[in-house]
C-alpha cells in the first residue's frame, strides 16, 4: 500500500477547521446523472483537501456491492438508540481558514444540487491540540505510521478496493451541565485517564471508557483509526467522531462493549453523552491523485 492508494487526508493529522456535509440524493436523479456528478465532485476535491464516503444507500442505489458493506447495525439488545441514519453521501471539509471552508462548502453544494441536498452541515474544529470539549486528550492510542495504513485501509487485489476504507460515524452531543456536576477524580473515572497529564488510571472502574475500548483487550484486537472533531451550534456541542478501519468489525466489538451488550457494564460516557447521529460509509480510493471511481463507473 503506498499514499497514492488511498485518501491522504484520512491519514492527515486534523486541521484546524472542518466541515462536514450530509448529503441525500434527490429522488428524482437518475443513476447516470448521480454517476456524473460524482465524476464532478472527483475533479474538483482533486486540488482540495477533503474525504469523501458513500453510504450503503447510495451504493444500493448504484448497484454496487461493496464486499462487507453495510448500513449502520440495529443493536436491539441496547436500550440506547444510536440514531443510526442512511446518508448517501459524506463530505468531510479540512482546513485552517474558516470562511475559506465556507466558500468551499457553499461551491460543493452548488456542484452536487443536480443529484444531492446537503441536509445538514456540521462545522467542526480542533481543540487545543486535539482534545475533545470535556478537555480530555482524544486520540493518543491511536495507531501510528504503518500501523495506521493497515488498520485504516483495505488491501486487495482488485484495484477498484485497495486503499479504500471503511467509515463509522457518530455526531456526539455532550450534556455540560452533567459533565460540570461531576467531580475531577469521578470524571477522571468516567474517562479513565487523567485530564492534567493524559495518564491511564491504575484504578479505573470496569465502566471507564478506554477500558470497555481497550484495543488490544479484543480477540481479535480491535484497532480503528479515530479523527474526531469537536463540534458545535449555538448552545449545543459534542464530537463529532469518525473512526477509520479496513472492516467495520472493531467499531462494532468496540460500541458492543461501550453499550454493555456483552457483560452488562455499560460505558461512563453516555452519562454525559449521546449519539444523535450515527451512519457508516465506503470511502473509495485514490488513483493517479483522483478518487478511484472504477468500481461505481463500471455498473
Ligand atoms: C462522546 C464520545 C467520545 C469521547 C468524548 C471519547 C473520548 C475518548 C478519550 C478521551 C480517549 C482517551 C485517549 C485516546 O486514546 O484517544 C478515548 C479512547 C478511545 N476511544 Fe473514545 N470517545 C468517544 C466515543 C468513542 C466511540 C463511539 C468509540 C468506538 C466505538 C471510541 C473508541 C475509543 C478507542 C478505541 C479508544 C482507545 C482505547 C485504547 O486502546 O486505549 N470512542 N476516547
Amino acid at each position: 500500500m503506498t499514499m497514492s492508494d488511498f485518501q491522504t487526508e484520512i491519514l492527515a493529522p486534523i486541521s484546524a477547521h472542518a466541515v462536514y456535509l450530509h448529503c441525500c440524493r434527490q429522488p428524482q436523479a437518475l443513476n447516470t446523472e448521480i454517476k456524473q456528478t460524482l465524476i464532478q465532485l472527483q475533479e474538483t476535491l482533486a486540488s482540495t483537501p477533503a474525504v469523501i464516503g458513500l453510504g450503503a444507500s447510495l451504493l444500493n442505489f448504484l448497484k454496487l456491492d461493496i464486499p462487507n458493506m453495510r448500513s449502520f447495525p440495529h443493536l436491539p439488545a441496547s436500550h440506547i438508540d444510536m440514531h443510526a441514519f442512511d446518508i448517501d453521501l459524506w463530505v468531510w471539509l479540512k482546513g485552517d481558514d474558516r470562511g475559506d471552508l465556507f466558500h468551499r462548502a457553499r461551491e460543493i453544494q452548488t456542484l452536487l444540487a443536480p443529484s444531492f441536498a446537503v441536509q445538514q452541515t456540521v462545522n467542526a474544529f480542533k481543540y487545543k491540540s486535539g482534545h475533545d470539549l470535556t478537555d480530555y486528550e482524544d486520540g493518543t492510542e491511536n495507531p501510528q505510521d504503518q500501523a495506521a495504513i493497515a488498520c485504516a485501509f483495505i488491501e486487495s487485489n482488485n484495484p477498484a478496493l485497495h486503499g479504500s476504507s471503511f467509515l463509522a460515524v457518530q455526531r456526539w452531543q455532550h450534556n455540560f451541565s452533567a459533565f460540570d456536576a461531576m467531580s475531577d477524580a469521578q470524571q477522571d473515572a468516567m474517562i479513565g485517564r487523567r485530564r492534567s497529564d493524559n495518564e491511564e488510571l491504575d484504578d479505573a472502574p470496569e465502566s471507564a471508557h478506554v477500558k470497555r475500548t481497550a484495543q488490544e483487550s479484543f480477540s481479535p484486537e480491535a484497532f480503528v483509526l479515530r479523527r474526531s472533531m469537536p463540534w458545535s451550534e449555538q448552545d449545543n456541542a459534542g464530537l463529532y467522531f469518525t473512526a477509520f478501519a479496513h472492516s467495520f468489525d472493531a467499531f462494532e466489538a468496540q460500541l458492543q462493549r461501550m453499550l454493555g451488550l456483552d457483560d452488562g457494564i455499560v460505558d461512563a460516557l453516555f452519562q454525559i453523552s449521546t449519539p444523535i447521529i450515527s451512519s457508516y460509509f465506503w470511502c473509495p480510493p485514490m488513483q493517479k491523485g483522483r478518487l478511484n471511481l472504477s468500481a461505481l463507473l463500471s455498473t
